[in-house]
């Protein structure tokens, strides 16, 4: 019997868990004209190559429509890797890297251009040594997504020869609700099975993300307190103070609801929220988070106004200078009721979080770019130092997961002098000055991972389908004919709408200001 390289023990590279070593293999991305090839695949590969992290051998393949020569391919990825990686571009290591790039011209409905694909992927394990091992990278736009695998599987690329592998990596929008993500996963599995799938969510792949689990299970302290006993509250943002950067068309179909907080927010409040697996494997680790989603509790109806609230930008500020509303943006239709913001509070009904809520804010155009997770204990008791007659900050964990990584811990501490007041102060830890290396892009991490075999940090189809069936509940109660709840406006520049803050300010909490 064939054993192909999924099921073969691997060497073992060091990692949030036991991994593989990556091998060579070829890369094959799908939709390689297009602008997350260009700002994040190629300069992701290009500083893996830099910093040695690359077998060699590994190749890349760009697969799509337009003519263009290796040569012309090479030229423009070169332009955009020097525009968009995080270190600058060596000539050497680029004249290197250049040379494992070719462009493969087809229509992604056209057999015939798999056909010439997979000779010429076989001609390059034999000249480059790619082992036949087999990396598909699906970044076209999803309505493609069926052709291309449905023409992987006639060509036979979805099956790994002897010895080699053959993996997917399917890149988000991963479908537009549950119906259209139970299809997708329908659709994958025709070509590919779960263990040679990777659902990309490019959070899981930030190092501070990673770090979550460590900060939980490698240190004893926290373990104890992180449950409903001693934590009042759970908040987590992600702000951007970009607009939609030219992506109208794709965003008036997604939202911010869709967008952010199906997939990234909900990737970081589970590995926030979960039990501790019982190893570090990726599907011990992923039954865990699934476990998260599935408890949430899942709103009726007329109950989303009051847990939800939607926002969209109208003309403002950012840093001095003045943005257009989202209905003045390229492709926005001037009526649009899409959400650019988005602030909701959730609860997860299981043992550990009974009780406790959870509160989700992301937004575009806010006044500030920052993603942080903030676990809020509660208040000491109202005695000794806390019997006054306004009440001491409470201790808060932030997790920050960008910029500035790291964590911090607000506690409360004696002002020096001899009267006796008390002032919240941070315990703060930066990976800039404790590490003094910058961290890879998460597109680097995810990559090397999938040529590994590892995939911890790729959602499973259980866990997408859970949070689909989730943000549905939200997105039908928006889109009912009678009584949808309201869309508020918030000048580009600020916070997002009052009502934001007003969901909080109702249970005698805040948003954390940053
Ligand atoms: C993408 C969203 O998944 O994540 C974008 O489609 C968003 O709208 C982006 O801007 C944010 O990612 P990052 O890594 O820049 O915080």
């Amino acid at each position: 019997m064939n054993r192909s390289a999924e099921q073969q023990p691997n060497p073992l590279r060091e990692g949030l868990s036991t991994r593989a070593v990556p091998q060579p293999c070829s890369i094959v991305i799908f939709g390689a004209t297009g602008d997350l090839t260009h700002r994040k695949l190629i300069p992701a590969l290009y500083n893996l190559a830099a910093d040695g992290e690359m077998p060699p051998a590994t190749t890349v393949v760009g697969f799509a429509r337009r003519q263009k020569t290796d040569e012309e391919f090479r030229n423009e990825l070169e332009e955009a890797t020097r525009e968009f990686s995080r270190q600058s571009v060596r000539d050497e290591v680029w004249e290197t890297f250049a040379q494992s790039i070719f462009y493969h011209q087809s229509e992604f409905e056209d057999a015939s251009g798999y056909k010439t694909l997979a000779e010429r992927l076989d001609k390059i394990d034999k000249e480059r040594g790619t082992r036949g091992n087999r990396l598909f990278y699906l970044a076209a736009a999803p309505d493609q997504f069926e052709a291309i695998l449905k023409n992987l599987k006639a060509a036979g690329l979805n099956e790994a020869r002897e010895g080699s592998w053959a993996r997917v990596i399917v890149e988000k929008p991963f479908g537009h609700d549950l119906a259209s993500a139970r299809e997708l996963n329908r659709i994958v599995r025709k070509s590919f099975s779960e263990e040679q799938t990777y659902r990309i969510d490019h959070f899981l792949g930030k190092e501070t993300a990673q770090n979550i689990l460590v900060l939980r299970f490698a240190n004893a302290i926290f373990g104890p307190l992180w449950n409903r006993h001693y934590v009042d509250h759970l908040q987590i943002t992600a702000a951007e103070t970009l607009g939609i950067e030219g992506r109208g068309g794709y965003y008036e179909t997604a939202g911010a609801l869709r967008d952010m907080v199906q997939n990234h927010l909900l990737q970081l409040l589970c590995l926030v929220a979960m039990e501790p697996p019982t190893d570090l494997r990726a599907d011990s680790i992923r039954d865990e988070k699934v476990k998260v989603v599935r408890p949430i509790r899942r709103y009726r109806r007329e109950d989303v106004a009051t847990n939800v609230v939607r926002g969209q930008y109208v003309q403002g500020a950012i840093n001095g200078k003045t943005v257009a509303a989202y209905r003045e943006e390229e492709k926005v239709k001037p009526d649009s009721v899409t959400d650019t913001f988005v602030a909701l509070r959730l609860y997860i009904d299981n043992w550990r979080w009974s009780g406790v809520p959870v509160y989700l804010r992301v937004g575009k155009r806010l006044p500030k770019s920052a993603t942080e997770i903030s676990v809020h204990f509660k208040h000491a008791p109202p005695v000794l130092f806390n019997k006054q007659t306004t009440a001491l900050d409470q201790n808060v964990l932030v997790i920050r997961i960008q910029p500035d990584e790291g964590i911090s811990l607000r506690i409360q501490a004696k002002m020096p002098g001899t009267s006796f007041r008390i002032q919240p102060v941070k315990m703060d830890f930066h990976y800039g000055t404790s590490f003094g290396k910058p961290s890879p892009e998460a597109y680097e991490r995810l990559l090397l991972d999938a040529m590994s075999g590892d995939a911890t940090l790729f959602a499973r189809h259980d866990e997408v389908e859970q949070a689909w069936s989730f943000i549905d509940l939200i997105e039908n109660a928006w889109t009912a004919e009678k009584d949808a709840p309201q869309l508020y406006f918030y000048p580009a520049g600020s916070w997002g709408p009052e009502e934001a803050d007003e969901l909080m300010a109702r249970e005698g909490r805040a948003w954390r200001r940053f």
